[in-house]
């Protein structure tokens, strides 16, 4: 088979990135940028950026630039993507500040409307944001194909028990309330048992997965947590469920250190818990 040319491209500081091949099918990476991107520990940091502070109303919103990376490691520049739980749109912005297309699905307005903000306060055009419940929005969709799915899962009712958000909390401390608006991103009464939330997770994500092109990759945030003496390995448990849709073949389970994340120290000298300073992005691709 003939090889197609390699160039080499430079950064805006006129820096070379490497050689870029035209034989390239999934992204616009240099090689040594694809190499850099192989690696299954994300460091980066990710200081706060793009109203941070406005988008921080949600609590589980995802930096942008992270969400670029990523785009830019899965998909090519004009490519399409879609968000089933947006949010206050991490994914939609990263889209944007990577130069691709994006629809986004969202069953809380406000959620929305802080993510029209935050395009019009950076001088954005918005992406297209679609208010509705994802299982009924992605059915309603038709004729809609998209290049990549990337999202962040929202959770069950577990997940709205108030929890501490201070930096350090000794056994038997008060916990600090958590402001209603936190709890609310994560809370959605519908996924009330673990049972419900994996078998809603399984019937969006067969849902978008009908929507990728083939060879598309479909990428997802999942925490694991630790809840009531005992570690929840959510990341374990949805990438079971998700490989169980026909289409899709897990190829990767990334960790994402969020160096941004405070310590906290529960059962200090009495029970080991860890400070979960990670996420999981699971990446499976439509074979
Ligand atoms: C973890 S958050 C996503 C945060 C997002 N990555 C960001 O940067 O803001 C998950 C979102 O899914 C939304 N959600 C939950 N169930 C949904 C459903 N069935 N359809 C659409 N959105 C849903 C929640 O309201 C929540 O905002």
């Amino acid at each position: 088979m003939m090889r197609k040319a390699k160039k080499e491209l430079l950064d805006t500081d006129g820096k070379s990135r490497g050689f870029y091949s035209e034989d390239n099918a999934v992204n616009d990476l240099t090689g040594r940028e694809w190499v850099f991107w192989t690696r299954s520990v994300i460091t980066k940091p990710y200081p706060p950026n793009m109203q941070h502070k406005l988008r921080s109303e949600h609590g589980g919103q995802k930096p942008p630039e992270l969400c670029a990376d990523l785009l830019r490691v899965f998909t090519k520049q004009g490519q399409t993507v879609l968000d089933p739980f947006m949010g206050v749109g991490g994914v939609l912005l990263g889209a944007t500040l990577a130069g691709r297309e994006a629809v986004g699905v969202e069953i809380n307005p406000r959620w929305i409307e802080i993510y029209r903000e935050v395009c019009e306060n950076e001088n954005l055009a918005p992406q297209e944001a679609v208010h509705g419940n994802a299982r009924i929005a992605l059915r309603e969709m038709t004729g809609r194909s998209f290049d990549c799915v990337l999202t962040d899962v929202p959770y069950w009712t577990m997940d709205s028990a108030p929890r501490s958000r201070g930096t350090y909390k000794k056994v038997g401390e008060k916990a600090r309330p958590v402001r209603a608006s936190k709890l609310s991103s994560f809370g959605d009464s519908t996924y009330g048992s673990k049972a419900e939330w994996l078998e809603a997770m399984v019937e969006v994500f067969t849902l978008a997965s009908g929507k990728l092109r083939p060879r598309g990759y479909l990428i997802t945030f999942i925490g694991d947590m630790y809840r009531d003496n005992a570690y929840h390995c959510l990341s374990a448990d949805l990438a079971g469920a998700l490989s169980g849709i026909p289409s899709l073949v897990w190829k990767a389970s990334l960790i994402w250190y969020d160096v941004s994340k405070k310590l906290h120290l529960y059962g200090y000298q009495y029970s080991y818990i860890p400070s979960l300073i990670h996420q999981n992005i699971l990446v499976f691709r439509k074979e």
